[in-house]
């Protein structure tokens, strides 16, 4: 329950978790796929990290997809109108579509190339895709468009986040925060 209005109230901790631990890989998946394919050098050491680390992006977002039908997200703050709420909602089904299609095309994308799938070593994984030329050029090519997409999706979440709570000032952030900030009720006791 929250009893202290000035509190906004939070996602379901589990929700909280997986939105900046999925943050933290997701950010460095753009950069390492950037860097694979800008250095030839690298490129072996880098698709090590960067498969599986896809490949763990996309267990966790199957969990997140259960845990976001378990825990029904805290209301909208009043500061946001109803078309405002109605883009912020598609906005988060279309990042939870990409944050799972992206994995799979690259997975199926290694697949038709006729790779062998072993993210970790020890775990062999079947192919998703035929053995086809074509296809692989044209996975490849959806991999680097999805993950534009992926990107501007989750620049204008950001920018969203920041206005809020920045120009607005209705403690959005706070929603999907770890802990708790000093609510204003806090500071004014402490003031008076
Ligand atoms: C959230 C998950 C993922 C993100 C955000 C992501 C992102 C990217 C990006 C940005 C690139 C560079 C594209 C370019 O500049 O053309 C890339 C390349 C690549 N990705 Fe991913 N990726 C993800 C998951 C995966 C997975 C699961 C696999 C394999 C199973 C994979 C395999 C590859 C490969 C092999 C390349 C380099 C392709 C080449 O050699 O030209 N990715 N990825």
């Amino acid at each position: 329950m929250n009893a202290d209005p000035t509190t906004p109230a939070r996602f379901a901790l589990t929700s909280r978790l997986l939105h900046w631990g999925m943050a933290v890989m997701v950010i460095a998946q753009l950069f390492l796929g950037v860097a694979m394919v800008a250095s030839l050098d690298a490129y072996h050491l880098l698709r090590t990290v960067h498969m599986p680390l896809g490949f763990a992006v996309l267990v966790l977002v199957v969990i997140r997809i259960g845990n976001r039908l378990r825990h029904t997200p805290p209301p909208f703050p009043v500061t946001m109108r109803p078309l405002e709420r109605r883009v912020a909602t598609a906005s988060e089904y279309l990042l939870y579509a990409l944050l799972l299609i992206q994995p799979l095309t690259g997975w199926a994308m290694l697949s038709a190339g006729g790779y062998p799938i072993a993210p970790y070593g020890w775990l062999h994984l079947p192919g998703i895709a035929p053995h086809d030329p074509v296809l692989y050029a044209l996975l490849r090519q959806s991999h680097t468009a999805l993950a534009y997409l992926l990107f501007a999706a989750f620049t204008a979440h950001m920018c969203a986040v920041v206005f809020h709570t920045l120009a607005l000032r209705d403690r959005t952030l706070d929603r999907m925060a770890l802990w708790r900030r000093r609510s204003e009720s806090d500071n004014r006791i402490r003031v008076e």
